[in-house]
């Protein structure tokens, strides 16, 4: 009986002592979680590279005219062939202060739309409009967005566009199924940096790209209660992950062609718990007075790493809540260069990428340590892009951003003039939107790997390179 127990014993030993062993060996590949890719509607295609009859003139109305909006209103009376023709803000004073802008560019008044929480369904079933450019909140830009299609307009749609997968998709089905333009307005891919920088990345300066890092690192502190009715706050108390990643993986997607030759495959994320934010709810008197739950669920800092199937990464940060510089990191790591925006601008190359144009020494240059200032300013007006060879001086003066945002609705209207593809399209606005769900999938499950859909359903390598499109 004894030496049965002790077998019995021992027998349990070794089998535990088995297992600790084996569980230190990897169990086998760990696949990402993947989420469902809708097949697409019979008889539907592909949107890339679209292309719609030119138009003389765009007729435009306008929906959401908050802090953001109005400066909108005010660039596009810089734009040449555009007709305003249209304003709706749920207040009739903002509608009346953007008319203002109008009648100061001595424009005519356009139809007025406010009042109830749908007077902008009005807007978008008008017959003079072309394009309704949508900068309200994140939680209307979908239906906005589909309504308008549907209702047989271009869409512009400020950032991010959409915030789940569920809504991602239905902007793509209904932008292939009416065959209209709908681009996320993106302004930081026309930055002066980020735009020349592209365009040297294009000439080979930085070899073959292998690593690009983007980020939103802006404390919104002192903004916060200036949204209509809290949105952006709420919005972060009731979601994890990067809910606002378009400004730093714009650029990133730009730089490594993504549906255009590559394709992003899985993503993985991470993010620390919040405490400004939460803080700054206690802190807050009216809000405090109100009794407002400080209870935030987005993380302070969010880290998102993505591996593209060309086998380049991405490196994405969000942050809206510790006290720091404003930041975009905008960093590109190649085989001969290096980029780097945030918080110095530099570049840093092997003397083999510089010629008596951009350096009279370069033989004593090399990628441990950013070139000189002279280096560095005759490298960027050798690649100064023709957009911004043709724009910068406009764009400066009208301003937003320092002239990115004119430079970004001016080349939508250009565009759509002369009847060439946008330099955004419908996929670009669901692979930049994605990762808001997309991270919160992998930080909700300890940072697993999850799977990036394929948006354009097969179409990423048709097209050879991400290029901006001019009227011959
Ligand atoms: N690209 C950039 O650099 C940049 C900068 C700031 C904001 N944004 C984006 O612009 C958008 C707007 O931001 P904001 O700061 O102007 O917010 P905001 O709260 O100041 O403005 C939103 C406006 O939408 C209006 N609105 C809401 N519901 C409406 C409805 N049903 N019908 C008509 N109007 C309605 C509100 O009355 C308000 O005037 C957001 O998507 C934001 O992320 C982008």
């Amino acid at each position: 009986m004894k030496k049965k127990l002790f077998n019995f014993l021992l027998l349990g030993l070794m089998l535990s002592l088995g297992t600790t062993a084996c569980s230190n060996k990897p169990q086998g590949k760990i696949e990402p979680i993947t989420v469902a890719t809708p097949v697409r509607p019979a008889g539907q295609q592909d949107v890339l590279n679209l292309v719609t009859p030119k138009m003389d003139t765009v007729r435009v109305g306008f929906i959401g005219l908050g802090m953001r909006g109005p400066g909108a209103v005010s660039r596009f009376t810089h734009i040449p062939g555009v007709k305003i023709n249209a304003l709706c803000d749920l207040y009739p004073e903002r509608v009346e202060k953007a008319q203002n802008i109008l009648k100061k560019a001595e424009l005519p008044e356009a139809a007025a739309y406010s009042g109830s929480e749908d007077a902008w369904k009005q807007l978008c079933e008008r017959d003079d409009i072309d394009l309704v450019y949508i900068a309200t909140d994140w939680v209307h830009h979908v239906p906005m967005m589909l309504y308008a299609m549907e209702h047989g307009k271009h869409v512009a749609c400020e950032v991010p566009a959409a915030m789940n997968m569920e809504d991602i998709w239905a902007v793509v089905n209904m932008a292939e199924k009416t065959r209209l333009h709908c681009m996320m307005l993106e302004n930081c891919v026309y930055d002066f940096f980020e735009l020349t920088t592209l365009n040297m990345a294009q000439h080979g300066v930085f070899g073959d790209l292998v690593h690009v890092e983007g980020a939103y690192i802006h404390c919104l502190e002192p903004y916060w209660d200036q949204y209509e009715g809290d949105w952006r706050m709420k919005y972060n108390k009731a979601h994890r992950g990067d809910v606002y990643a378009t400004h730093g993986f714009g650029p990133a997607c730009q730089l490594l062609d993504i549906h255009r030759g590559d394709k992003l495959n899985y993503l993985v994320a991470m993010d620390s718990d919040p405490i400004s934010i939460p803080n700054f709810i206690k802190n807050d008197s009216i809000r405090r007075s109100k009794g407002e739950d400080p209870t935030v669920i987005n993380g302070e800092h969010t880290l998102t790493l993505i591996r593209t199937e060309k086998g380049k990464t991405i490196h994405i940060q969000h942050n809206v809540a510790s006290p720091r510089p404003y930041s975009r990191m905008y960093q590109v790591t190649g085989t001969k260069g290096f980029a780097n925006k945030y918080p110095m601008q530099g570049y840093a190359l092997e003397a083999s990428q510089l010629d008596s144009e951009t350096s009279s020494n370069y033989e004593n240059l090399s990628a441990h340590s950013y070139v000189p200032k002279e280096v560095k300013d005759a490298l960027m007006e050798k690649y100064k892009h023709p957009i911004h060879r043709e724009l910068e001086e406009t764009a400066k003066k009208v301003g937003g951003h320092g002239g990115m945002d004119f430079i970004m609705d001016y080349r939508l209207i250009y565009c759509l003039r002369n009847g060439l593809p946008l330099d955004m399209d419908v996929y670009d606005l669901a692979e930049w939107c994605c990762l808001a769900p997309l991270t919160a999938l992998s930080i909700e499950n300890n940072s697993a790997p999850v799977a990036v859909p394929d948006f354009t359903r097969g179409g990423w390598n048709k097209t050879h390179g991400f290029r901006h499109a001019f009227a011959q």
